[in-house]
């Protein structure tokens, strides 16, 4: 039995592990791929300019309300006002389906890093890729390789596992980003890449492009699902946030930004389009890699560094619901894991099927991976971080002083969390549905 919650052993542990937590295929995978479909510079800048303003509001409040509650995401909520008891149940709910996606491409980065470590002569990267996800039997056995992984951390507990997955992790993936930055770099035509990324063309500015930058912020910043409240609750020492959280912000921005440094300038380099979609790091880059000298040694090092990635973020995406489970069920956090690891393999089994056998079964139109990918980042993620915003911009009345010092600071965060935070979500979630 755990009867003392854990806390983090230091600050570095807390802001590292927060850090690995936001840093994942939401910067790696995603971000490129997104930025390729909106037109390159002046999504970035749309991007920046959300992240470094309008997110502040709630990641701060999540991390706050872990902090002054001291309770996972199920309990959290009801501290504040009791007519909330139920709501927060979301929260654990949207972590566990967003592990049940998540962790498909985490078996996915491991087939590649195999693949990377054998001499294979494949012309056709798209037809491998399709090839390889249709296959029934393999993905589904990586899926469950990733998760028992990262279930594997979790079960060894805050110190030994978490912190110490991401005091190893978040490292190895800082160096190999600029390693291959500077690979990227130096391939002919590299300027094109940059160009593309840093020279907006202000045409293919939309109000659909705004949103997109939004969702991405939010998701890549891990808010919504009670992971960064949990992680909050671990925090020992009652210190402003208020740097912790800027920390976590220009750190998660400058890994998506080197992504983009690491990935446009290849694509350009070799004349591919930037716009491939959720292609462009399964297809798009071995193609490239297949073609540049050392490029087995280079595939191998892309893929451990988006591995490290996605295990850093796919631990906190479980912690909030194993925290849910030992809290709620007096359980141990070894009994917590094991039950976790089945509930997310029984999603996640048939969520990798969807691309095989299960192909035709069909929600609100979409294959299941679809259908749990666009309801938790478009609708499940922005209704609980609405949620939490109105619940303690209303009725938690943040005073100041634990928060942002001055007053017109406290003033500005209370507005954006009754106000400004709720209307861009709005906005979000309906564009989502639409
Ligand atoms: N932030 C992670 C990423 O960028 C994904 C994530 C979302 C993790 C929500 C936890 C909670 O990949």
């Amino acid at each position: 039995m755990e009867n003392n919650r854990p806390f983090w052993t230091s600050k570095y542990s807390f802001i590292i592990t927060t850090i690995g937590s936001a840093v994942g295929l939401g910067n790696i995978w995603r971000f490129p791929y997104i930025m390729g479909q909106y037109g390159g510079a002046i999504f970035l800048a749309v991007y920046i300019l959300i992240i470094s303003t309008i997110c502040f509001i709630p990641l701060m409040n999540e991390l706050y309300i872990g902090k002054t509650t001291k309770k996972e995401c199920v309990g959290a909520y009801e501290s504040i006002n009791k007519n909330f008891k139920y709501l927060d149940a979301l929260n654990p709910i949207t972590g566990v389906l967003i592990a049940s996606f998540y962790f498909i491409v985490g078996g996915w980065i491991i087939n590649y890093i195999f693949k990377s470590l054998v001499n294979s002569n494949i012309n056709d990267w798209g037809q491998y890729f399709s090839a390889f996800i249709q296959a029934p039997v393999y993905p589904c056995i990586l899926t469950l390789l990733f998760i028992s992984i990262c279930i594997f951390f979790t079960a060894k507990g805050l110190k030994n596992g978490i912190e110490r997955a991401n005091k190893l992790f978040m490292p190895l993936l800082a160096v190999i980003l600029i390693f291959l930055v500077i690979v990227s770099l130096n391939l002919p035509n590299a300027q094109k890449g940059l160009e593309y990324m840093f020279k907006p063309d202000f045409s293919k500015l939309n109000f659909h492009m705004v949103l997109a930058a939004l969702g991405q912020a939010f998701f890549t910043l891990s808010i919504g699902m009670g992971a960064l409240l949990t992680y909050g609750s671990y925090i020992k020492e009652d210190k402003s946030l208020v740097k912790s959280v800027y920390t976590i912000i220009l750190s998660d921005t400058a890994f998506a930004l080197l992504a983009g440094i690491m990935i446009f300038p290849a694509v350009f380099s070799f004349n591919m389009e930037p716009n491939s979609g959720a292609g462009l790091v399964f297809v798009t880059l071995p193609k490239i890699f297949s073609n540049i000298p050392y490029g087995n040694l280079i595939a191998f090092s892309f893929f451990i560094l988006l591995f490290s990635a996605a295990l850093t973020s796919g631990i906190s995406i479980i912690e909030g619901p194993c925290a849910t489970l030992i809290e709620r069920f007096k359980i141990t956090r070894i009994r917590a894991s094991i039950i976790l690891f089945f509930i997310i393999s029984f999603i996640a089994i048939p969520t990798t099927l969807s691309f095989s056998v299960l192909g035709d079964l069909k929600i609100f139109g979409k294959t299941l991976f679809d259908f749990l990918d666009f309801t938790t980042s478009n609708i499940m993620l922005p209704v609980n971080t609405l949620f939490l915003c109105l619940i303690s911009g209303w009725y938690l009345k943040i005073k100041g002083g634990d928060i942002i010092r001055n007053k017109i600071g406290v003033f500005l965060f209370n507005v954006g969390l009754k106000f400004i935070v709720p209307i861009a979500l709005v906005c979000l979630i309906y564009m989502g549905l639409k």
